[in-house]
């Protein structure tokens, strides 16, 4: 059979990103340039910022991905862009640049959804084994997929309220850490211990949703409380019990719903994926469920880029699923 060589790209935050992609498998070139820097002083991502950003780094970032991976246009089989959810004008300058290079090269558009695209971050080291279960946990979301094949998602949870990484970045605000405090928060559990009283939202029963706004508004009210009474709160065993809480609501629901659905496989996927007190816990409890496999991808493919969009895209290609020159971006787009 021919190889499928597509081009990713994503700009639906603040990382502008472009990768060529093997049969959705294989990585060929990854770039990624991150804003990280310039969001550094604002405290979170600036949209306007963000948008001037990509316009500035888009045409860079393709023409590196394209050389580093030594390919041609006419070599290409598809371009594969985020159409959302995200920033919408982020997503409109990879939408834009995506329509563009199609039209130029007369290629087929796949329009990626961002959450399919970590997903699929995990099949760039791994074989997709179904039934899976796939924990999406970053910045912008919280969610529980169940899949049963290749393409069709299911949210059987997601979070009412704040994502896990949007309630990391605002403990570390409340902890005086730089942004974003995910990686912070996580470094200094490590060197505290989880002595504070922090809430766990379990919600209803059978629910496998999430709400992380109650735990950082006790963490907030605790360090304010115990500023008014002149008591100063260790920031260690503050992260460490803040991180406590996280990881046992997710490690829990995402180990149930694997026995409920009988899964095969559960892949991790996003940006908090990254943090070290989950991928411990979550290897601890999957340890001893023998007949599922836990996948976790290194951290170049768990944060924002373009190769996962490629290998979700190639599904959306095999498939004929092709996006038409009206192709928009979309910043509330459903799974
Ligand atoms: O997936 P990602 O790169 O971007 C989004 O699509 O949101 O995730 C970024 C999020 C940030 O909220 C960041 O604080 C969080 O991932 N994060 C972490 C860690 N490293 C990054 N959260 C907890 N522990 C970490 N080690
Ligand atoms: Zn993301």
């Amino acid at each position: 059979m021919k190889d499928i060589y597509i081009l990713g790209i994503e700009t639906s935050c603040d990382e502008t990103a472009a990768a060529v992609v093997k049969n959705g498998r294989e990585v060929i070139s990854n770039v990624v340039a991150s804003q990280i820097e310039s969001h550094k002083r604002f405290g979170g991502v600036v949209p306007e910022i963000a948008s001037r950003h990509h316009v500035e780094q888009i045409t860079l970032v393709l023409e590196e991905a394209m050389r580093q991976a030594n390919i041609s246009f006419a070599e290409l089989d598809a371009i594969a862009v985020t159409e959302g959810p995200g920033l919408v004008g982020a997503l409109l300058i990879g939408v834009n640049a995506a329509k563009a290079l199609a039209f130029a090269h007369q290629l087929p558009l796949v329009g990626v959804h961002h959450i399919a695209g970590h997903i699929y971050a995990n099949r760039l080291v791994t074989e997709m084994k179904f039934p899976l279960l796939s924990l999406v946990v970053s910045g912008g979301h919280t969610e529980l997929v169940y899949m049963k094949e290749h393409g069709i998602f299911e949210v059987i949870g997601e979070t009412r309220d704040d994502a896990a990484g949007e309630a990391y970045d605002k403990v570390a605000r409340a902890l005086n850490l730089p942004y974003p405090g995910g990686p912070h928060i996580d470094r200094l559990a490590h060197e505290g211990k989880p002595t504070i009283d922090l809430p766990r939202a379990w919600l209803e029963e059978d629910s496998y949703d999430f709400s992380f706004s109650g735990l950082k508004s006790a963490v907030i009210n605790t360090l304010h409380n115990a500023n008014q009474r002149g008591e100063t709160i260790d920031p260690k065993d503050m992260a460490a019990s803040f991180q406590a809480s996280v990881v046992e609501v997710l490690v829990t629901k995402t180990v149930k719903a694997a026995k409920a659905y009988g899964v095969r496989q559960v892949l991790l996927a996003g940006g908090v994926a990254a943090n070290k007190g989950l991928r411990t816990e979550l290897e601890k409890q999957f340890a001893k469920l023998k007949d599922v496999e836990l996948v976790i991808p290194p951290l170049s493919l768990c944060t924002d880029n373009a190769a996962m969009i490629a290998a979700a895209g190639t599904v959306l290609f095999e498939k004929g699923k092709f996006a038409t020159m009206a192709l928009n971006g979309n910043p509330s787009l459903e799974l």
